[in-house]
This record gives C-alpha cells, structure tokens and sequence, in this order.
C-alpha cells in the first residue's frame, strides 16, 4: 500500500507535459476490435485503467504491446474473439461497459459482467442496453452478467435520455458496422467522443457530427486498422491547473488543448489564474491571492465532474464564498470529509457545496476515496501547512502517470512511498 507525502513549499515553476486522455485510451482500444489485424494507438497513457483494458482486450485473444519508450501500444486483434468481460475486469473499472458495442457488431453475441468501478453512487448501464435494443440486439441478466444477442445489428434513431459520455461511445462503435443508419439524438459532446470518431473514421467509419448532440452513423460492412494519436488529457490539464492555483507560481503545461477547457478556464481566470495559450500549450501564473466563484457542473462543454474534487480543493484557500453545485453523481463528495479533516470550511447541502475558503489549510492523514479526489488531496497538501498524507494512492494510479514525478518536476515537494502496511481497513 502506498501514499503521498505532501509539503508546501516555495511557488511552482517549469514545464509539465501532459498524457494522453484516459477517457478517450480506454475507448480507442476498445474500437480496435472493431477491426481485425494491428491498431497502433499513440500517446497511450501509463495508466493502471490502460492496463485493465489491455488485460480485458487480452482475454478475449487480443495481443497488446508497448513499445518500451514511448506512449505507443500495438494492438493486434484476431478475426475471432472470445466475446466475454469477466467479472473480475469489470468489477475494477466500469469503463469496461464500451467492450458491449464493439462485440455485440462483430459477432452477435456479448457476455459483459455488470460493471462496478467508482465508489461515486449509483451508475447503471440501462442507457447502453436500450439503444442497442433499439439496434436489435435482445438481452438476459443472469448470475451478474448480461447476455447479449442478435443478427446484424440495424441502424436506429436513439433519443438519449442525457447526453451519457460512455452510451454515446458505445452507440457510436456499435453503429459503425450496423445495417443501415443511426441517428444520436442528446449524443454527448465531449472531445474524448470526437476523438474516437475521428479514429473510427480513419478505418473507414463513415460518422458525421461529432462533438455535436446529433451524430449520425452511416454503416459499413467491414473497417481496417487503425494508427491515431490521443487526445491530450483534460482532466490531468485541469490538475496542474489547480496545483499552480493552490502553490503559486509560473508553469508551462505542454500540449494542453484550451479548445478543450472553455468553461473551466473562464472560471480560473475568473479566480485570478492568468492563463495564456500558446501553440505548444498553455502558460499559467498566480500572482495574486486566489478568489471564489460559483460553479455548477455539466455534461461537456459544461464544466466536468471530474474536475469538481480539484476546484472544491482550490476553493477551500480562496478569498471569500462558494457555492458549487454537482449535477452528475450525487454521491461524489466523500473527499469532502477528507478535506475537512485538512481543517478546510465545507459544508455539503443535497448536492450543493458551500466552501468558506481559509487562509492555510492543515496537513493531516487523508484518504484518497476515488481517483479524482486523491489528486485534489494531494493539491490540497501544497496549501497546507506540516506534512499531508494520502494514502489510498492506487486510486491515482488509475488515472494518472507519474503523478508525484510530474509535481516534483515543477518544484512541488511530493514523494511517494510505501506505508509499510497491507490493506488498510
Ligand atoms: N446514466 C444512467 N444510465 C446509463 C448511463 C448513465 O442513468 O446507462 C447516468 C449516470 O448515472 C450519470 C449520468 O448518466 O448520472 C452521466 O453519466 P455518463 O454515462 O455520462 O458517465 P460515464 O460515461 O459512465 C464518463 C467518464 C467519467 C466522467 C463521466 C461524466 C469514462 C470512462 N468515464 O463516465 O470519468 O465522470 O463520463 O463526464 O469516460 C473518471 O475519469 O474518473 C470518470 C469517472
């Protein structure tokens, strides 16, 4: 078992270059099976969830490679496949659900465990099974796995209740190699979604619409292997972002894509960030003491859930009151509790957050509950005074390469090391 040690120190400095988006690795992968022969996938993050999509896609007799010193991995994919996500896969991330499209379209069938995954409230896959019903597809729950089974799945109009990120992944896979076409109505509209079509087109998908609420998916009947690069991280982009917010100072974030951040950049200017875009980047400086600002969380270009942990951390030493409202998962705000044990002034009202913010906050031994509101500790530990420890590092590993070598690359006293013990209780 592993934490960070966490001590504030002098303001943050130097260049950060960001991984590949886990949101968008995970699916790439998954659209590889989409297509028999060798995928090669650049700027694959380091990432534990990469892995457990790599032992997923292995254990239906797909080959997986990386290259030994790049973010390159090489998927080989076999003409048949061994349709089935085991339970013990599925259970360590729900993001194993977009295996679903891609089996059911290549070979009628598709036994996926019920997912598990993130300890954020309830979050279940009816979207996903009622549009490829609408597909043709007909499905048994039995022993905690759904059976799926259908001839050539055929196009259809999906009318998506919310615009749900992995639904949308999932629809948009499916359809590629349906009958006829489908229409995505509420599609989401998130860059990791545009960048898989741009994958699926690249093999010879034929989808308009990205990045739009309305895709559209004409099929084809066979697709070839694909060779795409990542889309940069925003999620790790936002995490600097906030570890020059709490620490102070000048930073260069390599690659980070602002098209990608609208919304989140407006509210940290809004606190006093100056952030400037550059071709390779963005530069972003504090000067100033950080200020409060209200913020309401959205499905894309709305300001993520992902990033809530990390602004409700920034918040807690910022100048004055906020109000931040949750409107994805209801039940995201057990690092609250962590935060108040750092000494922070939160109280949580429904899904309301209302941050006092503090002058300093106070190290303390903190617990990471899930992969987001371990990052958002450890940014909370550069505002705190003594030492902070957050155990439950595997969280982070998750989702982040090389988290505490990328902070102390830009100056910020962050080691990581073994508590010594087992499980923690
Ligand atoms: N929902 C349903 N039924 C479904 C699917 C979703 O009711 O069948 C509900 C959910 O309960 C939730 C809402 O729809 O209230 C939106 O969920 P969505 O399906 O958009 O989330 P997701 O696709 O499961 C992805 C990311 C999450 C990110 C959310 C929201 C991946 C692998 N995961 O999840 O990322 O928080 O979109 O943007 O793409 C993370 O990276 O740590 C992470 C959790």
């Amino acid at each position: 078992v592993e934490e960070f040690v966490v001590r504030a120190g002098t303001p943050l400095s130097g260049t950060v270059r960001l991984s590949g988006a886990k949101n968008s690795a995970l699916k790439l992968i998954a659209a590889c099976l989409l297509a028999d022969g060798t995928h090669h996938l650049h700027e694959v993050p380091r990432i534990d969830d990469v892995e457990t999509m790599a032992e997923l896609v292995s254990a239906m007799g797909v080959s997986v490679e990386r290259s030994p010193d790049a973010d390159l991995l090489q998927v080989t994919v076999p003409p048949e496949l061994v349709p089935v996500a085991p339970y013990e896969l599925v259970e360590r991330m729900r993001a194993s659900i977009v295996v679903l499209g891609p089996l059911l379209t290549r070979h009628g069938y598709a036994r996926v465990s019920l997912p598990g995954g993130d300890d954020f409230g309830h979050r279940p896959i009816d979207f996903h099974l009622r549009a490829f019903e609408a597909m043709g597809a007909k499905f048994t729950t039995e022993h905690g796995y759904v059976e799926g089974h259908c001839d050539r799945l055929h196009g259809a109009r999906i009318v998506l209740e919310f615009p749900s990120h992995t639904t949308t992944d999932n629809i948009v896979m499916a359809a590629c190699l349906a009958k006829g076409g489908t229409l995505i109505e509420n599609a989401a509209r998130e860059p990791e979604i545009v960048d898989l079509i741009e994958m699926l087109n690249s093999m010879g998908a034929r989808i308009v619409g990205a990045g739009t609420s309305r895709i559209e998916i004409e099929g084809v009947d066979e697709l070839a292997p694909a060779d795409h690069t990542t889309i940069p991280d925003r999620v790790e982009t936002a995490t600097y972002l906030g570890a020059a917010a709490v620490a102070g100072g000048s930073i260069f974030i390599e690659r980070a894509r602002p098209d990608h951040l609208d919304m989140l950049l407006e509210k940290l200017r809004a606190m006093g960030l100056s952030i400037t875009p550059t071709s390779a980047g963005l530069q972003v400086e504090r000067s100033g003491p950080l200020r409060a600002v209200d913020v309401v969380t959205l499905p894309y270009p709305g300001v993520a859930t992902d990033y809530m942990p990390l602004i409700v951390a920034m918040l807690s030493v910022a100048e004055g009151v906020a109000i931040v409202t949750e409107n994805l998962f209801r039940g995201r705000f057990r690092y609250v509790d962590e935060l108040r044990r750092m000494a922070a002034d939160i109280r949580t009202e429904g899904h309301h957050i209302v941050v006092r913010g503090v002058r300093q906050l106070s190290g303390a031994r903190v617990r990471a509950t899930d992969l987001r509101a371990g990052a958002a500790l450890v940014l909370a530990g550069l505002g705190a005074d003594g030492e902070t420890f957050v155990s439950g590092a595997e969280h982070v590993d998750r989702g982040y390469a090389d988290y505490a070598g990328k902070l102390r690359a830009l100056g910020a006293d962050v080691e990581r090391r073994s508590t010594g013990h087992g499980e923690q209780p």
